[in-house]
């Protein structure tokens, strides 16, 4: 009986993480998690445990810091790793440039280092479609033009090249580059979700926090776009179709040994009003809204060819639009302050 796989996930107690992390243990893989929690809450790791019945295997750490990650991979026997650590709001990242590029692509850099070191091959990047920019065709293929709008977007971008010459420069090395389109929803058990700090930036959590009535009233960034109803079109796809693409995509390194660059995308556009009234629907909740100016950076639409993806990886996103609204308010309802508990929000601060 061969020892399960160990992979190592950075960024661990995220969003997309830690669904990545149930899904790779269903899939039989062992997990070793990474995380500072400047994003995250410790709680995660109490939900993991009750639902995959498995103490995780955890070190809190900053994929930035190269004595803490060496420490992760003289400790554990890693043989892929997954790389989530990294901010990710567009807004913040125009604010605080150096801060975003220190870490995103900082924390790449040191998390290759350590793997290089040990002999470790197998790199799973979270990307995103923001490296498209303002999208020329849709939908989008892997080979469209890539370019940056903000800063955030540039260190996705700097991401894949950093990976895209190392794979070049060392034929050891197998990659697989991501790129989400729009992540949303939650586990079915309503244990874990999104759990965004502050004002959210992102539509779906904006929408269930009006929900769940912690905001008045959602603001629609502008109905004058070239879609149907005017206002931006996107790509979501369910939170747990986006961590099977995770485990999909391991599987094609680890057993083709090859590299590969994939849209995890459903292939299908839903405007921000198709949204809203979809998550009505599902919740039963009315969403009061205003339209207002667009938000600068804003495309028109945006939505993935993922042919490439089904193809190669033997993937396909099955959860629909009103099965992602009902996943991400289950979540929200049974967790209206996300993962602050009430002995956290009584704790001294
Ligand atoms: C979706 C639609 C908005 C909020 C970004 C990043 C991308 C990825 C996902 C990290 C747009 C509209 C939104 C609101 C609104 N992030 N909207 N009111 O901008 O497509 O993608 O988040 O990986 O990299 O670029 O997602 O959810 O912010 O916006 O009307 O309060 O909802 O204009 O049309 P976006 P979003």
């Amino acid at each position: 009986m061969r020892a399960p796989t160990t992979v190592l996930l950075t960024g661990a107690t995220g969003y997309i993480a830690s669904h990545t992390w149930l899904a790779l243990l269903e899939a039989g893989f062992d997990v070793v998690g990474v995380d500072n929690f400047s994003n995250s809450s410790p709680e995660v790791l109490t939900r993991l445990h009750a639902l995959s019945g498995r103490a995780p295997t955890f070190v809190e750490a900053d994929v930035c810091d190269p004595a803490a990650m060496e420490a992760v991979f003289q400790r554990h026997r890693v043989a892929a790793a997954v790389h989530f650590a990294a901010f990710k709001a567009v807004g913040e990242s125009a604010e605080k440039p150096l801060a975003y590029y220190a870490n995103n692509v900082g924390g790449l850099l040191t998390l290759c280092e350590a793997m290089t070191r040990h002999q470790v091959h197998a790199l799973v990047f979270s990307s995103s479609a923001t490296v498209y920019g303002k999208p020329k065709e849709l939908p989008i293929r892997e080979d469209a033009p890539l370019s940056s709008t903000n800063p955030y977007g540039a260190t996705k971008l700097i991401g894949e090249n950093i990976l895209r010459d190392l794979a070049n420069a060392d034929p050891a090395w197998n990659m697989a580059l991501l790129r989400y389109f729009n992540p949303v929803g939650a586990h079915e058990s309503g244990d874990i979700g999104e759990d965004p700090r502050g004002v959210p930036n992102n539509l779906m959590p904006y929408i269930t926090q009006v929900a769940v009535g912690q905001r008045a009233r959602l603001q629609v960034f502008g109905n004058d776009y070239d879609t149907p109803d005017g206002t931006g079109v996107r790509d979501y796809i369910h939170v747990v179709d986006l961590a099977e693409g995770h485990v999909a995509a391991l599987r094609y390194l680890l057993d083709r040994q090859q590299s590969i660059t994939a849209n995890l995308g459903t292939g299908q556009g839903h405007s921000v009003l198709e949204l809203i009234r979809a998550f009505e629907q599902a919740s039963g909740r009315r969403i009061d809204y205003d339209i207002v100016p667009r938000r600068p950076g804003d495309v028109d639409a945006s939505y993935a060819d993922p042919t490439l993806a089904h193809e190669l990886l033997n993937w396909r996103a099955t959860r629909d639009l009103q099965a992602m609204c009902a996943d991400s308010w289950r979540w929200q309802s049974k967790n209206p302050n996300g993962y602050q508990t009430l002995q956290t929000m009584n704790a001294p601060s």
